[in-house]
């Protein structure tokens, strides 16, 4: 356990994850503007590879926001904070109706950006420990940029940045890369356009958006999809239950498990291997390609 907190110390320091075999992947989602979708993303993305035969867990990092569970319909007994305050983090799982397992945020409680360092140390060691037992971990970070956001993307491996097309939240969404490219904190980004009416406004502003990280931050962002504008949505998350369980057929469901067929795709080095080759890359990662430690001793990351 300890020398999962020194490996996590080290990332924190170097701003590289050092990946381990067997640790999991490390999915983050952020905003920079609120409501536009990241706690659904987080939720039926993790369903969806649960359904593939993957065993994910969703962190609800929004502290003091605890939205995951009221999409899921759960009362949790146990939060962060008490995980934060020594609770062991296998302790304070729960688990959704269809055994999704998360950890709760708890509610108007702490804030991540008011963490000490000793308090987000104990967090990601616990964190860290999940590899023991999932192959994939979520985390529903909230919208904007908090100093202990920086530190805890420092730790992931993807990045997945959600937007609508709606005009402020692109251009919130550009200015969340910005700070991340300023502060050399950008992992792995990848784009989801949230509420599309249909595949050509996805397209047109995941490109848009591409396209300006590209030329004014040279920073490399990819697409993974898009979710298109849907009325079950809404209504899933006014049964407070999960769309992918209650609606499974809807538009917006089966963009998800695109999604999650685009993500396995490109973790995927040769296709043909199918989801194989996912783990044998996973494995593979043990340490940083020499040109990437190159680009680490610069602080870039992107
Ligand atoms: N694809 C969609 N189609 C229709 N409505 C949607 C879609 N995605 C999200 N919504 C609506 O937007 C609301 C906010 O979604 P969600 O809670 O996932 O956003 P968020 O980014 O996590 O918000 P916050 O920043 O407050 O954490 C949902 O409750 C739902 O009503
Ligand atoms: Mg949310």
């Amino acid at each position: 356990m300890g020398d999962q907190a020194d490996k996590l110390r080290v990332q924190m320091q170097t701003g590289r994850p050092e990946l381990v075999p067997g640790q999991p992947r490390v999915l983050a989602t952020a905003s920079g503007k609120g409501g536009v979708g990241k706690t659904n993303f987080c939720v039926n993305f993790a369903l969806g590879l649960q359904r593939r035969g993957f065993q994910p867990v969703v962190i609800d990092a929004d502290l003091g926001f605890a939205d995951v569970e009221v999409l899921l319909g759960v009362r949790p007994r146990r939060t962060i904070v008490d995980v934060i305050e020594g609770t062991e983090i296998w302790d304070a799982l729960e688990f959704s109706e269809h055994g999704l397992p998360f950890l709760s945020a708890g509610s108007g409680l702490l804030d991540l950006h008011d963490l000490t360092p000793w308090q987000m140390d104990r967090l990601l060691e616990q964190v860290s420990q999940l590899h023991e037992r999932f192959d994939v971990v979520l985390l529903d970070c909230g919208a904007g940029m908090g100093a202990n956001f920086g530190r805890m993307l420092a730790a992931v491996d993807d990045l997945v940045v959600v937007t609508t097309p709606e005009p402020t939240a692109i251009a919130d969404a550009y200015a969340l890369l910005k700070m991340l490219v300023v502060r050399g904190c950008l992992p792995e980004t990848r784009l989801v356009i949230n509420r599309v009416r249909n595949l050509a406004e996805g397209r047109e502003t995941a490109e848009k958006l591409r396209l300006v990280a590209d030329r004014f931050l040279d920073a490399k962002v990819d697409v993974l999809g898009f979710v298109l504008e849907d009325h079950t949505v809404a209504r899933a998350v006014m049964e407070q239950r999960a769309l992918l369980q209650a609606y499974p057929h809807s538009p917006a469901a089966r963009c998800f498990d695109q999604l999650v067929h685009n993500y396995l795709r490109v973790e995927t080095v040769q296709p043909s291997r199918g989801l194989g080759g996912f783990f044998e890359r996973l494995l593979r990662r043990v340490r940083p390609a020499p040109r990437e430690e190159a680009a680490d001793s610069s602080g870039h990351t992107a």
